[in-house]
């Protein structure tokens, strides 16, 4: 009896070590050269166990967004927060939804054509660096989870800032399971080194929002 639970307490430790190492190989990795989360993976976005912390339509609502507004979801990823992001801006309302693997825009596109809602997005197979969208045409810019995946944040808080509509918002969530995760400090000061002025924060460390106003 002693053995096996020994032997139970030992396979334990070892599990408990190689998650706690390969989360921390995975960080190191991300942070030395971040990189896109692999589409393979893009399941993990829907997982039940992300929406008890993370419920889109709380978050965008507290983000400001309304029926009218045109939107933009840098890396969309698999849609979740588009399709909430379609449903609340209405008919006469835009979202661009932007992401750099084309197997994640076909999980957004097909998540839409689902809710009926494809008509008020439009789907850009585009990296943030380089978005198809006119200066000064976006009312609020949304980025979950994306900003730590991209290794130029000046580059890319630049773009987005130059098609965010001077007073407009930009709205930020990391959420620590998320390998690229990125403290709020850090992110408050890549955010306003790039011209923009943070204006809320809500959440706790393990999964914030915060809220920036454009500067221009
Ligand atoms: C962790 S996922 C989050 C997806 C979605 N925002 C969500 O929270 O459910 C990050 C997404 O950003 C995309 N991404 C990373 N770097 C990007 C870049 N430079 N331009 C456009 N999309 C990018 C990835 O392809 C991925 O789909």
């Amino acid at each position: 009896m002693n053995a096996l639970i020994s032997l139970i307490g030992n396979a334990l430790s070892l599990g408990a070590g190689t998650l706690v190492g390969s989360q921390a190989a995975l960080r190191t990795t991300q942070n030395l050269q971040p990189y896109p989360m692999p589409h393979q993976l893009a399941q993990l976005l829907d997982h039940s166990l992300r929406l008890r912390y993370l419920q889109p339509a709380e978050v965008l609502g507290m983000y400001g967004v309304s029926a009218g507004m045109t939107v933009l979801d840098a890396g969309c990823g698999s849609g979740l927060f588009t399709q909430d992001m379609a449903h609340m801006v209405g008919a006469q309302g835009v979202v661009h939804a932007v992401d750099l693997q084309a197997p994640m825009l076909t999980l957004t596109r097909r998540r839409l054509v689902a809710a009926n809602l494809l008509d008020r997005v439009q789907l850009h197979l585009k990296s943030i660096f380089d978005l198809p969208l006119a200066d000064d045409s976006i009312d609020l810019a949304v980025a979950v989870s994306t900003l730590g995946e991209i290794p130029d944040k000046p580059a890319a808080l630049s773009e987005l800032r130059r098609v965010i509509k001077p007073g407009g918002r930009l709205g930020v969530t990391e959420e620590m399971p998320h390998p690229a995760y990125l403290l709020p400090g850090s992110l408050q000061r890549w955010v306003e080194e790039a011209g923009f002025r943070q204006v809320g924060r809500t959440g706790s460390p393990f999964c914030y929002h915060a809220i920036f106003v454009n500067e221009k």
